[in-house]
């Protein structure tokens, strides 16, 4: 990927990101200090809620709000399949079931309409529906928690995509500000919108759930007196473990790079939806692609990627050929996602009939070059490949 002009994804790094990196290597206090607590404080802030907590993956995320939820072997979680292998493993970290719903076939989104036929067919019980704001395009909050609520389950988002967008609705609220849900999830790993190299991020309102994931990405250690059973007096050295818990904690060198990359998100997001607007000028007028769902307003998408939607069955071309040709050119690609029900792991599963929509976008998907680094002439130039591919002519 990395030899290719024209990567599908890109970080946006500059000079004041690598200054910020120094900055805390000058200080030589590289773990568990001030960088992290202010980068948590930035997060809280944006996204107005009680809560949010920085880890070293957005796996390590999406594990830790499962653990504290409580998931277990029986009680499970109802997710799409269309989405990173990560947000069906960390339920199974956890021994937890995972049910897959079918998508919209257009979109990829978990669906209302389809969150319901899941309900309807799932046998063991649901604690947690996980929606996936795939490529930063956002689910129906609004309908899913109606569905989930008649259940007595919970909503996370995996917002590893959606870092930035903006939901609108009865509420318009920035994708982190948990409304709907009951945590958000976020990814920093080096492609998402901001990066720490590796890293991640959970939001919520609940300040007990949030306790709970605070010890699971340390160890499980208390150092708070008042929480311990029976502590020694005068012991300052004393802490105490009463669960199990991970070692999930970011490095302050990560935390320096992401908290200086979110200070300028939004002007992330805007450079994103620029490119998504000269790639719908360019590829608009091609009978053979659907593009993707475009809000009228700023903010609405993510943007994380930028995904085709191309019927290669009826055209009775293969999509390796497009793939070869989109290569000879120097640009990379990447589908997203192969159903997690495909993986050997997750194939004896009973759903995989039912998931045809997911499937059928399986097979039509392709995500083209999206990061903050192409320029106008790069998006003619990627357009014009691939309109080259079906003949037409730009
Ligand atoms: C939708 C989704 N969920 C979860 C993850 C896991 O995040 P990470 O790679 O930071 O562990 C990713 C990252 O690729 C993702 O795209």
């Amino acid at each position: 990927m990395n030899n290719l002009r024209f990567p599908y994804a890109r970080a946006d790094l500059n000079k004041n990101d690598i200054k910020a990196v120094l900055k805390v290597l000058e200080t030589q206090y590289l773990a568990q200090g001030q960088v992290v607590k202010k980068f948590e404080e930035k997060l809280k802030n944006k996204f107005d809620v009680s809560d949010a907590i920085i880890c070293n993956s957005g796996t390590a995320a999406l594990h830790s709000v499962y653990r504290s939820l409580g998931l277990n072997n029986e009680n499970g979680i109802i997710t799409t399949p269309i989405t990173f292998l990560a947000t069906a493993n960390a339920a199974r970290m956890c021994n937890a079931p995972v049910f897959f719903t079918d998508v919209d076939s257009k979109s990829g989104l978990m669906t209302p309409k389809k969150l319901q036929e899941a309900f309807n067919r799932v046998k063991f019980k649901v604690k947690a529906v996980v929606v996936v704001h795939l490529g930063g395009h956002l689910c129906d909050l609004e309908g899913l928690s109606k569905v989930a609520k008649k259940y007595n389950s919970f909503i996370i988002e995996d917002a590893c995509h959606a870092l930035g967008a903006l939901h609108y609705g009865k509420k318009n609220s920035l994708i982190g500000s948990c409304k709907y849900s009951l945590a958000t999830t976020f990814s920093f790993h080096a492609i998402k919108n901001i990066t720490m190299g590796e890293g991640g991020a959970i939001t919520t309102n609940n300040s007990n759930l949030a306790n709970k994931i605070k010890l699971n990405i340390s160890h499980g250690m208390i150092r708070n007196k008042r929480e311990m059973i029976n502590p020694p007096k005068d012991a300052p050295w004393y802490y105490q473990m009463k669960d199990i818990g991970w070692n999930y904690r970011a490095s302050e060198i990560s935390c320096a790079l992401g908290l200086s990359q979110f200070k300028r998100i939004n002007k992330i997001i805007e450079k994103r939806d620029i490119i998504a607007n000269l790639y719908k000028n360019h590829l608009a007028h091609n009978e053979y692609i659907s593009l993707p769902k475009f809000s009228n307003r700023k903010y609405g998408e993510g943007w994380h990627l930028f995904q085709l939607n191309i019927d290669f069955k009826k055209l009775k071309v293969k999509k390796q050929e497009f793939i070869k040709h989109l290569r000879n050119h120097s640009i990379g690609s990447q589908v997203h996602y192969i159903p997690l029900v495909y993986q050997p792991y997750y194939s004896n599963n009973e759903e995989k009939k039912f998931l045809i929509e997911a499937a059928t976008f399986y097979n039509n998907t392709i995500s083209i070059p999206m990061y903050t680094g192409l320029n106008k002439k790069n998006v003619r130039f990627i357009a014009k490949v691939i309109n080259n591919f079906f003949n037409i002519t730009n």
